[in-house]
């Protein structure tokens, strides 16, 4: 797959194979999450991969099901205090979507399915996995092959939101 065929193939997967997820695609991944920009370079993130099921028990409460569902579940963390702040506010989740972003898309070259998640309760899984306050919980994804039967989302043609002026 090209980059622009990654970008197609790639699509919210919320049904998972309990397939292992190879160690050398998750290298790999990795190694793109490590090339991703962010402000004045600060690399503000932190990734948690959820794998032993004592990991994903603490957690399921949080998500309602079917996140832990997969093999791993990823939980991207950003630090308030570290990140270079904007008006006086941490621009740190902006840097851990793109982070996130390479994440996923790495994930789709892989043949990995991966789902965004933000809708949880933060405070709920800071407290289930004991984080400290500066981390924030930005972000979720399951991580693991895909069996979602789901067609592709409908999305808006660029047409409708480039405006050239
Ligand atoms: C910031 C963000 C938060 C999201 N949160 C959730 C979520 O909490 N639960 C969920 O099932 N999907 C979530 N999604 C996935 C979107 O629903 C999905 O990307 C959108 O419907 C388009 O579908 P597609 O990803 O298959 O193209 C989220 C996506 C983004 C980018």
């Amino acid at each position: 797959m090209d980059f622009y065929e990654v970008i197609q193939a790639r699509r919210s997967a919320r049904k998972f194979a309990t397939t292992i997820v190879e160690s050398d695609k998750l290298k790999r991944i990795w190694t793109a999450v490590q090339a991703a920009p962010s402000a004045c370079n600060l690399q503000p993130w932190k990734f948690l991969v959820l794998r032993s099921p004592e990991s994903h028990e603490k957690i399921r409460k949080v998500f309602h099901g079917w996140v832990t569902e997969a093999p791993l579940v990823i939980v991207a963390l950003g630090n308030r205090q570290a990140a270079w702040r904007r008006d006086g506010e941490s621009i740190h989740a902006v840097d851990v979507a793109i982070a996130m972003e390479h994440f996923v898309l790495a994930a789709t070259k892989e043949g990995l399915g991966t789902c965004w998640v933000c809708a949880f309760d933060r405070r709920a899984l800071s407290t289930a996995l004991n984080l400290a306050p500066e981390w924030d919980p930005v972000a979720v994804t399951p991580l693991g092959y895909s069996t979602d039967p789901s067609p592709m989302s409908v999305h808006k043609n660029y047409t409708e939101f480039v405006e050239e002026r």
